[in-house]
C-alpha cells in the first residue's frame, strides 16, 4: 500500500524537503492505522522545516496536525472503529491534567515523525475524533492552533461571558482565540497590521479593531476602548516586541496567555507593570487530550468552523510554508494529502 511521505533532511531547509517511500505497518495492540487526508501550517512546523531554531538531527516527517479517517484497528481498542474521522493530538503522551511534559521531544513533526505522509500506523491515544461536520483539512487546524486557543481561553483563562479578550494579528491561533471569545459571549479588540484584514475580523465578530502597525501604543488604545479598565485576557502571540504592550492592554489581575515568539524569543521589557497589576502570564504548550476533546464537541455544538485561507497538495509542502512566510494569509493553510 502507498504511503508517500514528505522527510526534511539533516538541517532542514528547503533544499533538504524529498518525497520518500516510507512503511506503514499493521496496527499492534492499542494501535490504529489512519490513512491521512490533511495537514495544517503552524509556525513551529514553519521553524522545523526551515531549521529557524536549528536545523533537524535526524531525518524527519514534519507537520505536527494531521486527519483522516481509520484504516485498520489494532487489538484492544475500543475507542475507534475502521471509517471513523480522526485527528491527531500535538503531545501523544500527555492524556489529561496538568501540563507534565516539557519540550518538544514527544511532539509528532519535532521529536518524532509527523503526518506530512498518506499513512500512519501509532497509538489510538495519539489521536481524538475529529468533529462530525468538518472535512479533514478543518479537523488538521486543531491539533496546534485550535487547541491552543481554546485551552488559553477555556482552561487557562476560565472565560466569563462579557470579559474582554485581545487577540494579536490574524494567524491560526488568535483567529480561533476570536471564534471561540465570541461564542462564549466575551467582547473582542483584535489587531492586525494590515486593514483589509482587520475588515474580515469584524466580519467574524471583533468588536473594536487596531492596527498594530500604525499604532505603536496598541496596548493602551486596547485599555482606552475598555473604559480604561484593561483587557481580561491576551492571547499574546508576538512573543518579546508586544509583550509591554500587553502588560499595558490587561486589567488589574489579568491573564495574560504568552504563546508565541513572531517577534523572536528574547528581548527586554520592564517587569514592573507585571507586579503593579498582579498580573498572571500564563506560557502555553498547546494542551492535553482531554481538552481536545473537550473542543471538539464545542465546536461540533456551536458549529464553528476554522477559517482556512489557502489549501496547497502535500507535494508543495514547501510552497505552502513560503506563503506562509509572506503573512499574506488570514487563519489557516492546509495541505490535503
Ligand atoms: N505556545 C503554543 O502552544 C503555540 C501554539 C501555536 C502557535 N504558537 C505560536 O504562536 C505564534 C502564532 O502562531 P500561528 O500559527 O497563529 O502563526 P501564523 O498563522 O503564521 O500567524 C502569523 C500572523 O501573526 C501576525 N503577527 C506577526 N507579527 C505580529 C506582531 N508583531 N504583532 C501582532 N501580530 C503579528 C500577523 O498577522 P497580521 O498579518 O494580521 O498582522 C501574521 O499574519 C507563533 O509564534 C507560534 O509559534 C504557540
Amino acid at each position: 500500500m502507498s504511503n508517500q511521505a514528505i522527510v526534511v533532511g539533516v538541517g532542514s531547509g528547503y533544499d533538504n524537503v524529498r518525497s520518500e517511500q516510507r512503511e506503514a505497518p499493521a496496527p499492534g495492540p492499542g494501535e490504529i492505522t489512519v490513512r491521512l487526508k490533511a495537514n495544517s501550517l503552524n509556525f513551529h512546523d514553519y521553524a522545523v522545516v526551515t531549521g529557524l531554531w536549528g536545523g533537524v538531527t535526524e531525518d524527519r516527517i514534519p507537520m505536527a496536525d494531521g486527519a483522516g479517517h481509520v484504516e485498520a484497528v489494532g487489538e484492544g481498542v475500543t475507542e475507534f472503529a475502521v471509517g471513523d474521522h480522526v485527528v491527531s493530538t500535538f503531545f501523544p503522551t500527555w492524556l489529561d491534567g496538568e501540563a507534565e511534559v516539557e519540550g518538544f521531544d514527544t511532539v509528532p513533526g519535532d521529536g518524532i515523525d509527523g503526518y506530512a505522509r498518506e499513512r500512519v500506523t501509532r497509538s489510538a491515544q495519539a489521536f481524538t475524533r475529529a468533529p462530525a461536520n468538518y472535512t479533514p483539512a478543518e479537523a488538521a487546524t486543531l491539533t496546534t492552533a485550535g487547541l491552543t486557543a481554546w485551552r488559553a481561553l477555556m482552561e487557562d483563562g476560565a472565560l466569563q461571558p462579557g470579559e474582554t479578550v485581545l487577540v494579536q494579528g490574524t494567524g491560526g491561533v488568535s483567529v480561533f482565540a476570536l471564534q471561540f471569545a465570541k461564542s462564549c459571549g466575551a467582547t473582542v479588540i483584535a489587531t492586525s497590521s494590515r486593514d483589509d484584514k482587520l475588515e474580515r475580523l469584524r466580519a467574524l465578530g471583533a468588536d473594536h479593531l487596531i492596527n498594530y502597525k500604525q499604532d505603536a501604543n496598541w496596548g493602551q488604545t486596547a485599555r482606552d476602548l475598555t473604559g480604561g479598565r484593561g483587557v481580561d485576557h491576551v492571547i499574546e502571540v508576538g512573543g518579546p516586541h508586544t509583550l509591554e504592550q500587553s502588560m499595558t492592554a490587561v486589567c488589574v489581575g489579568g491573564h495574560i496567555a504568552v504563546i508565541g515568539v513572531l517577534t523572536g524569543v528574547a528581548g527586554e521589557m520592564s517587569l514592573m507593570p507585571m507586579l503593579a497589576k498582579q498580573i498572571r502570564l500564563q506560557g502555553v504548550l498547546v494542551g492535553n487530550r482531554r481538552q481536545q476533546q473537550d473542543m471538539v464537541r464545542a465546536v461540533e455544538a456551536n458549529d464553528i468552523h476554522p477559517v482556512i485561507d489557502k489549501h496547497f497538495p502535500l507535494s508543495e509542502l514547501a510552497d505552502a510554508f513560503r506563503y506562509q512566510e509572506t503573512n499574506q494569509h488570514f487563519g489557516k493553510i492546509c495541505l490535503d494529502i
